[in-house]
């Protein structure tokens, strides 16, 4: 019985693994299907449970889900992104807030972290992008376990985003997210991945 338990337990791992990193494809071609709002809010209560320096928690997401939105976005794209954002139910603009530290004291209580930001904009740069590139990969982590497909992109013109999108500066554009249910059938085979020996070192 307990042996059982555990098989199943494995089961469980080794299938939640291939639908987040085994099987899951960067999509460029989508379903019409509709993503519930539902989904995204849970895929970013589970993203935001990773881990930020000072869990400072820089990044902030919006949603592009009605075909106005995405207009407004559609200027900024390289062309070859623009027809697989259109198709997308969802383009998430991944961002990051260059206040972030002021939610420091929210965030890290035990702790004045907040002054070591205060007028040190390279820290703040660093500091920001870094982690909210990490919370912008484990959104799509998450995207992915709650059973969304993603297809990110960088091929946009940021100051372009960011005047659209963010006018007062505080926020700033990273990088795009399409999000939704992939049409398996237009992908292209899967391209290698470097081995553990060509992108390890073990010192
Ligand atoms: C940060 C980032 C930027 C990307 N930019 C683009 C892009 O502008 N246009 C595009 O078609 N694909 C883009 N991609 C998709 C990658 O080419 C794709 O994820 C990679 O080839 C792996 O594909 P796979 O997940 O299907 O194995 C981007 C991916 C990431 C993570």
């Amino acid at each position: 019985m307990a042996t059982d338990k555990v098989e199943l337990q494995q089961k469980v791992v080794e299938e939640a693994l291939n639908q987040i990193f085994r099987e899951a494809r960067t999509h460029t071609s989508w379903l019409p299907k509709p993503v519930p709002l539902s989904l995204l809010k849970e895929a970013y209560d589970l993203a935001r449970m990773g881990p930020t320096s000072a869990n400072g928690s820089p990044a902030r997401f919006v949603f592009l889900t009605t075909p106005e939105s995405k207009n407004r976005l559609v200027p900024a794209l390289a062309p070859l992104n623009v027809e697989k954002t259109k198709a997308a139910p969802v383009t998430a603009i991944i961002a990051w807030d260059t206040e972030f530290y002021e939610s420091l004291p929210k965030l890290f209580p035990h702790a004045d972290m907040r002054s070591y930001f205060v007028g040190n904009p390279a820290l703040i740069e660093e500091t920001g992008f870094r982690n909210g590139s990490l919370q912008g990969a484990y959104f799509i982590i998450a995207a992915r376990a709650v059973g969304l497909d993603c297809g990110p992109m960088s091929g946009f013109d940021a100051a372009k985003v960011n005047a659209e999108f963010f006018p007062d500066g505080k926020w700033k554009a990273n990088f795009l997210c399409n999000l939704g249910y992939g049409e398996k059938s237009k992908l292209h085979p899967r391209n290698p991945r470097l081995t553990f020996e060509e992108a390890c070192r073990v010192l």
